[in-house]
């Protein structure tokens, strides 16, 4: 049911943990399961300098985190945010049709915190949107 590479990142999920003083944060539940994702991130420079991520999630949702907090350390904020629960998915070799849904809390998480960094920096992101109050994944608010 779940590709290797979903398997390795679920058993020995990379970036767990958080990042003191991080430059955003942010934490979005997801609706559908009522599980909660909370992303930390330290920029400078316009550069994701480390990510970090807690979740009380499935398994899903810790191997998308996981992989997606690897693809955006060292990337500039406008390279992450073509980091999409699509591209996350597509590096695990898919996810079940099922769990898919799982794969957006990690991209919603990490959109939110850079919102949180654009907010405490007084300064705004092309293409990045506030996340909206109904967080379930379904884009269609
Ligand atoms: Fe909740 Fe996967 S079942 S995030």
């Amino acid at each position: 049911m779940y590709t290797e590479k979903v398997m390795d990142h679920f058993a020995n999920p990379r970036n767990v943990g958080e990042i003191k003083g991080a430059s955003g944060i942010g934490q979005v539940g997801n609706a559908r399961c009522g599980d909660i994702m909370k992303v930390f991130l330290k920029i400078e420079n316009n550069i994701i300098e480390d990510a970090k991520f807690q979740t009380f999630g499935c398994g899903a949702a810790v191997a998308t985190s996981s992989i997606a907090t690897e693809l955006i350390i060292g990337k500039t904020i406008e390279d992450a945010l073509k980091v999409t629960n699509k591209v996350v998915t597509e590096e695990l070799d898919g996810l079940p049709p099922a769990k898919l849904h799982c794969s957006v809390l990690a991209e919603e998480a990490l959109h939110a915190a850079l919102w949180d960094y654009a907010e405490k920096n007084n300064i705004t992101i092309a293409g990045l949107k506030k996340a909206t109050e109904c967080s379930h994944g379904c884009h269609e608010h």
